[in-house]
């Protein structure tokens, strides 16, 4: 008996601990995460490949692997098998151990579920060759573990977000043929080791960061441009010297489709250079043939400046090839804010500001998020001396009502000025943008400011810069944002061009008299437009349109007339006539207008006496304070000389 229940109770606790075993075993078994396969697979349409059986351990189902202790589903891969329809939510995201994911070439549509973001452990996932759409998942990025994300082939739109940069650890991010769109951000997991984003929709230049990728890892997007693409700037063909350059970025411009616009800037800048290269060695060889004697009794200007251009480029044609290691350099001038390179500026996303007389502007957004505006100059005459030697004048030119030059590059086929960015725009746009279709019209006090303030910059550059603007019209006076001051821009650069080109021959509407015929700009004839400018801001009229009535009648003229007539007050912009109590001044602007517009030169004031006068008209409506301190008499005795030193502890109150 006692040996018989002796064997009973071993037998007993054998079958116990068996039982245990096994219930261990079953306990081992990832409950949870079968539930939640379960219900994927419940819920999702596919062939029947898939034959989970519920009552056998999730951990030998086809496609699911679990860890040694089967405690938890480790990987899931379920690739073609035609898996149909949404990933339903509050399955696969319950999943909380996984590593591997894997649903690619099968069928899924619509976005991926939110709570995919509580596969916190996983590592890779593969959703290619499916038609998912949506954005760029966010769920994703708290999914800080992932060395492997491919999403390609599907149909995903919007940007590519910058908090990809949240993985970390992402070795290969692909997500080439879906509808991305926008620009790259820059993308820089240092363990970055394959990357794709060709056949998009993206646009702007393609980050430092990604550029070691290869050119391929990029096509077959809309516009996208930068190492290893093409650079980004139709402004700036190419650092090195464009022909060689050429021929190899051909096959490329046919595979990708919409570089052509780019060849054919390209091809058609190359060929005019080289064009206007023939004419000049041909005009050189007449002029040799001819002798010096004929020409000798031609206008001292334009003599100079066509002899300047035959030598000049005949010499960059001999000394450019040595010239090359010097060619690819931003010449910046001190005391600038910017530390970018050519490079830099390549990779810039470009847009058109607008098309002037001297070349065209570019507003240019570097990577790091500086926003500068590029001037490419054309018709350029002078040596690269010469040209130096300008700059060096305009560069040392700092006021608060000149918009600072910052750099500037120079090479046989490029010129370009970088220039401060002023996102507020011209007088120009805040005058005559779309006038009555809710625009804010410029008011009284803010015209007044504008006037007092380009009057400022002018009368600085020509005192201490000693520098003739040469290219005054609204276009070229530039707002700030906050304080409605005026910054005058594109000044000095006349000398730059020869007299025919020169741009004072295509400012029409603002340009003096005596220009037309001495073809050259002087301080007096800076005078003259700023005239026209003040005429501008009175009468709200472009002077550079026929909008005067008459034909062929110019702004100073027409005003002229209005006054002679004594209609005085028709003569003002009907936007001024809301405000009350301006006459008065707005008369006496007039008057200096006029004055500034006068015929003959040696008649108009010079800018120090305009900025005076537009001082001490403001002084009759600034408050007691203000009249006070105006009222030392060092100031009619002609008193301090240079007129910011008088004006700026009064600059801000106007
Ligand atoms: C599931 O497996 C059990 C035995 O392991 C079997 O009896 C049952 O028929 C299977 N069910 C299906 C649907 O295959
Ligand atoms: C298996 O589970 C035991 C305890 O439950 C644990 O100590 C062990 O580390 C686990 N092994 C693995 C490989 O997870
Ligand atoms: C995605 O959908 C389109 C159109 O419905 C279809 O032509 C394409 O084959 C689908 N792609 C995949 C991978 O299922
Ligand atoms: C980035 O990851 C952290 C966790 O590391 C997370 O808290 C954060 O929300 C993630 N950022 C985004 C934009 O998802
Ligand atoms: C792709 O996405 C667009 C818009 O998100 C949708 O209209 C289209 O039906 C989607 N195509 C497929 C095949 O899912
Ligand atoms: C890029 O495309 C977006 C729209 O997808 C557009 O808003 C943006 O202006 C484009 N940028 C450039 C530089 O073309
Ligand atoms: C990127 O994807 C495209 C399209 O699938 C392919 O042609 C190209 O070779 C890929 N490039 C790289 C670098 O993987």
């Amino acid at each position: 008996m006692f040996l018989n229940s002796g064997c009973g109770a071993v037998v007993l606790f054998s079958f116990v601990s068996f039982l245990l075993f096994l219930s261990h075993r079953v306990d081992s078994e990832p409950t949870q995460d079968k539930q939640a396969l379960l219900a994927f697979i419940s819920k999702t349409p596919h062939e029947n490949r898939i034959q989970w059986n519920a009552s056998d351990s999730a951990c030998s189902w086809v496609g699911v692997e679990c860890d040694a202790n089967q405690s938890f589903v480790y990987s899931l891969r379920l690739p073609g098998v035609g898996l149909v329809g949404q990933i339903p939510p509050n399955t696969l995201g319950q999943l909380s151990q996984l590593r591997v994911l894997s649903l690619r070439a099968n069928r899924l549509t619509g976005q991926i579920p939110s709570d995919f973001s509580n596969l916190k452990l996983l590592r890779s996932l593969y959703l290619q060759n499916n038609n998912l759409s949506g954005e760029f998942p966010s769920s994703l990025f708290e999914l800080t573990r992932l060395t492997r994300l491919d999403l390609s082939t599907n149909n995903f739109t919007g940007p590519i977000p910058f908090s990809v940069n949240n993985l970390t650890h992402l070795t290969g991010l692909f997500l080439e043929n879906n509808g991305f769109s926008g620009n790259l951000p820059s993308i820089n997991p240092g363990g970055l080791v394959d990357f794709n984003v060709s056949n998009n929709h993206l646009n702007g230049s393609i980050p430092r960061t990604l550029s070691k990728f290869p050119a391929s890892a990029f096509t077959g997007n809309i516009d996208i441009c930068g190492e290893p693409l093409p650079p980004c700037n139709p402004f700036f063909p190419s650092p090195s010297p464009s022909p060689p350059v050429e021929p190899p970025e051909k096959p490329l411009h046919k595979k990708s489709k919409k570089l052509p616009t780019a060849a054919i800037i390209a091809i058609s800048i190359g060929s005019a250079l080289l064009l206007l290269l023939l004419l000049l060695i041909l005009i050189l060889c007449l002029r040799r043939k001819r002798g010096q004697s004929p020409k000798a009794a031609k206008p001292p200007t334009t003599a100079r400046a066509a002899g300047e251009a035959g030598t000049s480029s005949s010499k960059d044609d001999v000394t450019g090839g040595s010239a090359e290691g010097e060619r690819n350099k931003l010449v910046f001038f001190d005391g600038g804010v910017y530390s970018f390179d050519l490079e830099d500026l390549l990779r810039a996303s470009a847009e058109v500001l607008g098309k002037g007389s001297v070349g065209t502007s570019y507003k240019a957004v570097l990577e790091e998020g500086t926003t500068v505006v590029v001037k490419r100059l054309k018709d350029v005459v002078v040596t690269k001396k010469e040209f130096e030697q300008q700059m060096e004048v305009l560069g040392k030119i700092k006021h608060e009502n000149v918009v600072p030059l910052r750099a500037f590059y120079y090479s046989k086929d490029e010129k370009l000025l970088v220039y401060d960015y002023m996102p507020a725009g011209s007088l120009s746009a805040l005058l005559h943008g779309s006038r009555g279709s809710g625009r804010t019209p410029l008011d009284w006090d803010n015209r007044m400011k504008v006037a007092l303030s380009t009057a400022r910059g002018l009368a600085h550059l020509h005192l201490s810069g000693k520098v003739v603007h040469g290219n005054i019209k609204s276009s070229n006076i530039l707002l700030r944002q906050d304080t409605h001051d005026a910054c005058v821009s594109d000044f000095g650069l006349n000398p730059l061009f020869s007299g025919s080109t020169s741009p004072n021959h295509r400012i029409a509407g603002y340009r003096a008299p005596e220009v037309l015929e001495a073809r050259r700009v002087t301080f007096k004839s800076d005078v003259y437009s700023f005239g026209v400018l003040l005429l501008e801001l009175l009468t709200g009229k472009a002077p550079n349109q026929a909008s005067l009535g008459e034909e062929g009648i110019d702004l100073p003229r027409w005003v002229q007339s209005v006054v002679r007539e004594e209609w005085t007050a028709e003569v003002f912009d009907v936007e001024l006539m809301r405000y009350n109590n301006i006459e008065e001044e707005m008369v006496q602007l007039l008057q200096i207008a006029m004055a500034c517009v006068a015929t003959v030169p040696d008649q108009r004031p010079d800018m120090r006496e305009v900025v005076r006068m537009i001082e001490e008209m403001n002084r009759a409506e600034t408050d007691d304070g203000l009249r006070q301190s105006s009222d030392d008499p060092s100031k009619g005795s002609g008193g301090p000389t240079t007129p910011e030193a008088r004006t700026s502890p009064r600059g801000v109150t106007p």
